[in-house]
């Protein structure tokens, strides 16, 4: 049997229209400066979803501009799968509600769980179906409302993040001369981390949503070395190494991560993909809508190689490579 890969069709984002600056924030009465957050993160502004601006309803968004650039309806999607740790409702999924907003009756739907390393473990994920033959077209989706777990009294996290979704369509392909298709995927957790970064709340324990705790600079030191493991990991896999590279999509959490993985990895900085500055951290959107990004301005072409990595609360990590 000839060998299926997971290929990139199409790729779109949206963004709520409400944007908040770094001054905004010290003007509502934040004790912060737009000069502190832009030293310390690179983060300029963010989006904040609006009330009726759900999770689901900026996936939706997401998922149908990546059909749009697919030339796709949803008729031709037969697994839906959203990343998100802001779900609208504990249950039903997000991705189930996506599926019914886009019209889509048949195939299926989950949401998958990996905070901000939840793209790659979807892309991950969905390749596995697609590979094997569980499904035939795949949409990946990035969607959070972070704002909404935020403790607004904090202001060692509420600066860093920002609502969004971004999405992709993979397709099962038979392999050709092209070599186009994921590559190769790399997960990794350890779950002794918990308390570096976790929400308070939930619906087996407090039956409460709970705000986000986090310890910045532990996640900071672990952050680096972790990534830059999983990232090796993908290049030997594949048989590439970093001058291989086209685009360097990584998780946009932090400016001063991003940059330190990229040196440590000898991937040149003019192949990196920054979308922090305007967007902030929006946990498993921020991939799909930097990879929006570089497809909407040029820079992403067919046949380019795209490496994507992420490290999450748990911890969770990974990295992808894709041939797009
Ligand atoms: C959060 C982070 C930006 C903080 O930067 P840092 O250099 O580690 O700063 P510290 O936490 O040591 O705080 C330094 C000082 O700034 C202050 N500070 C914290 N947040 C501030 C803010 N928003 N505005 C102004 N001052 C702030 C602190 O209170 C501290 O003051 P002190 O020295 O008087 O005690 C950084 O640790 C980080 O980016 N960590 C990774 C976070 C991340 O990426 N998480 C998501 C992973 S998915």
């Amino acid at each position: 049997m000839a060998l299926l890969r997971s290929v990139v069709v199409g790729c779109g984002a949206y963004l709520p229209e409400n944007v908040v600056t770094n001054a905004a924030l010290a003007e509502r009465g934040i004790e912060t400066s737009d000069e502190w957050i832009v030293q310390r993160t690179g983060i300029r502004q963010r989006h904040i979803a609006g009330p009726d601006e759900t999770t689901s309803v900026l996936g939706t968004r997401a998922a149908q501009a990546a059909l749009d650039e697919a030339g796709l309806s949803p008729a031709d999607i037969d697994l839906v799968l959203c990343a998100t740790s802001t779900p609208d409702h504990t249950f039903p999924s997000t991705a189930t509600q996506i599926q019914a907003a886009l019209g889509i009756e048949g195939g299926f739907a989950f949401d998958l769980q990996a905070v901000c390393a939840g793209f790659v473990y979807a892309v991950a994920t969905a390749d596995r179906f697609l590979s094997t033959g569980g499904a035939k077209r795949a949409l990946v989706i990035g969607a959070e409302t972070f704002s909404r777990l935020l403790d607004w009294e904090d202001r060692t996290t509420c600066v860093l993040f920002g609502d969004g979704a971004g999405a992709i369509v993979l397709e099962a392909r038979e392999n050709d001369a092209s070599d186009r298709g994921v590559l190769t995927s790399c997960l990794r957790s350890d779950g002794r981390h918990r308390a570096k970064l976790y929400v308070d709340g939930g619906p087996g324990s407090t039956g409460t949503t709970g705000k986000l705790r986090m310890e910045g600079r532990e996640v900071f030191r672990f952050a680096v070395g972790s990534v830059t493991d999983v990232i090796e990991e993908a290049f030997r896999a594949s048989g590439t190494t970093a001058d291989d590279l086209t685009w360097f999509v990584p998780h946009q959490a932090n400016r001063r991560i991003i940059e330190a993985s990229a040196d440590k990895l000898g991937i040149a900085r003019e192949k990196v993909v920054l979308t922090v500055d305007r967007h902030g951290n929006t946990s498993a959107a921020s991939i799909p809508l930097a990879l929006a990004a570089a497809r909407r301005d040029g820079r992403i072409q067919q046949g380019d190689l795209v490496m994507i990595e992420a490290i999450g609360g748990g911890f969770t990590w990974g990295a992808a490579l894709i041939r797009w």
